[in-house]
């Protein structure tokens, strides 16, 4: 029996974690098919470490197609920018830059904005236009603004959304940095992930009003935060503590990973555990200590590099077999930052990231606290 789409995307809905049935009603409505352009990237492990073998609806059939389509699962549709050839069928490497959120995920984030029938959402990043299509279902189209930085994803998202019967408003911009006077939003929905939160989201979203977005960096720690915009223009809220990734809104990706060589260095032994670094409080506030270090590796052996100033340090099982030895080379001392940072969360009794919100003041000075908003905090990169 050919397979149904209505009943994979009613079965999708009955999957979803305990939702608001609104947005489960919207994930039943909305066609997902309809936002791919028959065909997106998934992901294996090649030679070349992350490979994006194109899946093809013409090729695999509708049957296979429309069961993967209707997976909760994200689908990669873009990589590094570029418009891809489908056809051709190349295997690729390179970094995402615009996928189908898994619709789970989408449908928390909503969540965490906590919309209710009658907002004016602003949602920064329409990618395919699937989660616009659940805003423009529940809300009403004339409620939604989305904002795409890539002209051509935001020309492919619109005929998506017409061909699912939605018109809401959409914008070509860096939505970092777009406002329009005109309209105050009562919730902004982010479904790309930031360093720190753009000024321009605080003017344009009502005191009162809320911001759902993942706050990220270039370790990829990454925590789904609410915030309540304030009176006097700053923002403060704190995480969810759900396990959220998206991928970084473009202006505030990580630059090309320099060519790197791992020197002896200093060596002293390590008084934290590097595995620590697996659990998702401990990556934050790594990330928070070193804000512009990659983190490579896991376990016993991890490498910091600095991307700003070619800093090092790694980690490795001491010789002994007891404990673990730090090399560190280059202008900052990357494990002693981030090991004083690990070693104050230890101190704190270890708080899960639900423990750790953000401030952001009205001159915008933003940090991140543990515990509450007066406990140790970490300033955000500008
Ligand atoms: C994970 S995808 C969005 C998924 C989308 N909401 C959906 O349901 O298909 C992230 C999107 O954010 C976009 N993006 C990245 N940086 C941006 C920026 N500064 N302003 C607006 N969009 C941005 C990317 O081009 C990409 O399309």
């Amino acid at each position: 029996m050919p397979v149904d789409a209505a009943q994979l995307r009613s079965a999708l809905a009955g999957r979803l974690p305990a939702v608001d049935p609104a947005w489960r009603a919207a994930v039943e409505a909305v066609p997902r098919e309809l936002f791919f352009d028959g065909a997106f990237y998934r992901a294996r492990q090649g030679r070349r470490g992350t490979e994006w073998e194109p899946v093809v609806q013409a090729l695999i059939g509708d049957d296979e197609w429309l069961a993967l389509v209707y997976e909760d699962s994200t689908w990669v549709t873009q990589i590094d920018g570029a418009d891809a050839d489908w056809n051709a069928g190349v295997v690729t490497t390179g970094d995402a830059t615009s996928s189908s959120t898994l619709p789970s995920l989408v449908v928390r984030t909503l969540e965490a904005a906590a919309i209710q029938d009658g907002d004016r959402v602003l949602e920064i990043g329409t990618g395919t236009g699937y989660s616009t299509a659940l805003l423009s279902h529940r809300l009403g189209e004339k409620h939604v603004t989305s904002v795409e930085v890539d002209r051509a994803l935001a020309a492919r998202a619109a005929a998506h959304l017409a061909a699912a019967g939605y018109v809401p408003r959409l914008i070509v911009d860096d939505g970092l940095d777009w406002r329009d006077e005109e309209t105050e939003f009562d919730r902004l929905v982010a479904t790309c992930s930031v360093r720190s939160i753009p000024t321009a989201w605080l003017w344009q979203v009502r005191a009162g009003g809320t911001i759902a977005v993942t706050l990220s960096g270039w370790m990829m720690a990454s925590g789904l935060l609410r915030l309540t915009v304030g009176e006097d223009g700053g923002a403060q809220g704190g995480f969810t503590g759900e396990p959220v990734s998206y991928m970084l809104a473009r202006p505030h990706g990580r630059p090309p990973r320099p060519t790197f060589f791992r020197h002896e260095g200093e060596i002293r032994a390590g008084r934290v555990n590097p595995v620590l670094l697996d659990d998702r409080a401990a990556h934050l506030v790594a990330q928070l200590a070193a804000p512009s270090a990659e983190l490579l590796g896991s376990g016993d052996e991890v490498t910091l590099l600095d991307v700003a100033t070619g800093s090092l340090a790694w980690t490795e099982a001491a010789a002994s077999g007891d404990g673990w030895s730090v090399h560190q080379h280059g202008p900052l001392r990357l494990w002693d930052q981030v090991e004083t940072a690990l070693a104050g969360w230890q101190k704190a009794g270890s708080p899960p990231l639900s423990a750790f919100g953000v401030t952001v003041t009205p001159d915008m000075e933003q940090s991140v606290w543990m515990g509450d908003p007066d406990g140790p905090s970490w300033q955000l990169p500008a």
